[in-house]
């Protein structure tokens, strides 16, 4: 029997639709062979919406997400749109996104590749082998809390206010994830906090510690985020599954991805509800200093349909499929700019894309 998704594909600004050109290929493909088939809806955010309509998320756009079984994102964002008021940027269509389809939990593999070993800044003995998946919770804390805004005080002095605030449920629901995604993996999950200054990161402890019993099998440790930031670069085996807040997975995350020195390779997973579509996106940005000019590394959007195949649409064979295509292409010695080695073949985006499909027909 063949199983039917509808797919919404927002390719946003910068390299965004030479990545995703390369990415849907690679899908149809391995859709037909594993019997899967795809409808496919383009829609507009970030700049290229902003550009077209006036706004970074147009209504249409949510509306098309909405109705389909998942997202697949590229980037956003560019110069041209950097000094636009903040309503109208394209991180606020990439903020509105996620909590319009209500995606609490955002799941960032930092996985260094054997191939690309070298590409770290870090020893090759500290990284060798890291492999961390970084839970981040994603529609609350001080990113959504209120109030919010830039006040006059009594005295008239401006004063700019952002409130960090969690929910018991709202931290239940994300721990959940924690455990489970660590369950499926190594079963340990470190939690990340600021409580011994913060009382919304005591309350994230405590709700951490409750969830805990549910979960015998899985280690669980707690680290303070600073401490968390230094532990990552001084000895990231230690880490398995990472669950935290906004704030801190937005940084916490980007530290885990450069661990790997291949932020070019890197995809994500963002998840709402079950049976609501989740946005499935490379966690790099839209490069608009190489855009158009075929320079752009396509595998982390490549990745990032192996993640939606694998979490958003519970196809893990085809999943699996990719990701080895991909490793193949890195032992056959394809690199793009960003992870070019000597020895090694030099591809633009599109022959990438050739090795990749070329790879999976054999
Ligand atoms: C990320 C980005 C976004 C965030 C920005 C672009 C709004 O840094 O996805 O990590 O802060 O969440
Ligand atoms: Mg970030």
């Amino acid at each position: 029997m063949i199983e039917q998704y509808r797919i919404t594909l927002l390719p946003g600004d910068g390299i965004g639709s030479e990545i995703m050109a390369v990415a849907v290929d690679v899908l149809e493909l391995v859709g037909k062979q594993h019997q899967l088939e795809f409808t496919f809806e383009s829609a507009l955010i970030g700049g290229a919406a902003i550009d077209e309509t006036g706004e970074p998320l147009p209504a249409e756009t949510l509306e098309a997400c909405r109705r389909s079984d998942a997202v697949l994102l590229a980037a956003i964002g560019g110069y041209k749109w950097d000094n636009l008021p903040r309503s109208q940027r394209p991180e606020t269509g990439l903020l509105g996104l996620r909590s319009g389809l209500g995606l609490f939990a955002n799941l960032r593999p930092a996985t260094i590749l054997p191939q690309l070993i070298d590409a770290s800044s870090l020893k090759k003995e500290v990284v060798e082998g890291v492999d961390i998946m970084v839970v981040r919770e994603l529609t609350g804390g001080v990113y959504f809390g209120k109030p919010k805004g830039i006040f006059e005080t009594e005295t008239g002095e401006q004063r700019g206010v952002n409130t960090m605030a969690y929910t018991a449920s709202e931290i239940d629901r994300i721990a959940k994830v924690g455990f489970e995604t660590a369950q499926k993996r190594k079963g340990r999950l470190c939690s990340v906090d600021k409580a011994n200054v913060l009382d919304v990161s005591q309350l994230w402890r405590d709700r951490i510690e409750a969830m805990a019993t549910n979960y015998p099998n899985v280690e669980l440790s707690h680290l303070y985020v600073d401490n968390a930031a230094m532990q990552l670069v001084r000895a990231p085996k230690q880490f398995d599954t990472i669950v935290t807040g906004n704030l801190f997975g937005d940084i916490l995350s980007d530290a885990a991805a450069m661990l790997t020195g291949s932020i070019g390779m890197l995809p994500s997973a963002s998840l709402g509800e079950a049976g609501s579509p989740g946005v499935f996106e490379p966690v790099h940005g839209s490069a608009p200093d190489i855009a158009g000019q075929d320079k752009a590394n396509p595998l982390a959007q490549v990745l990032s349909v192996a993640m939606m195949l694998r979490y958003g649409l519970n196809q893990p064979q085809a999943a699996n499929k990719i990701a080895t295509a991909v490793t193949k292409v890195l032992d056959l010695g394809y690199r793009t700019g960003d992870i070019m080695s000597s020895g090694m073949t030099d591809v633009g985006c599109k022959g990438m894309g050739e090795a990749l499909i070329k790879v999976l027909e054999e």
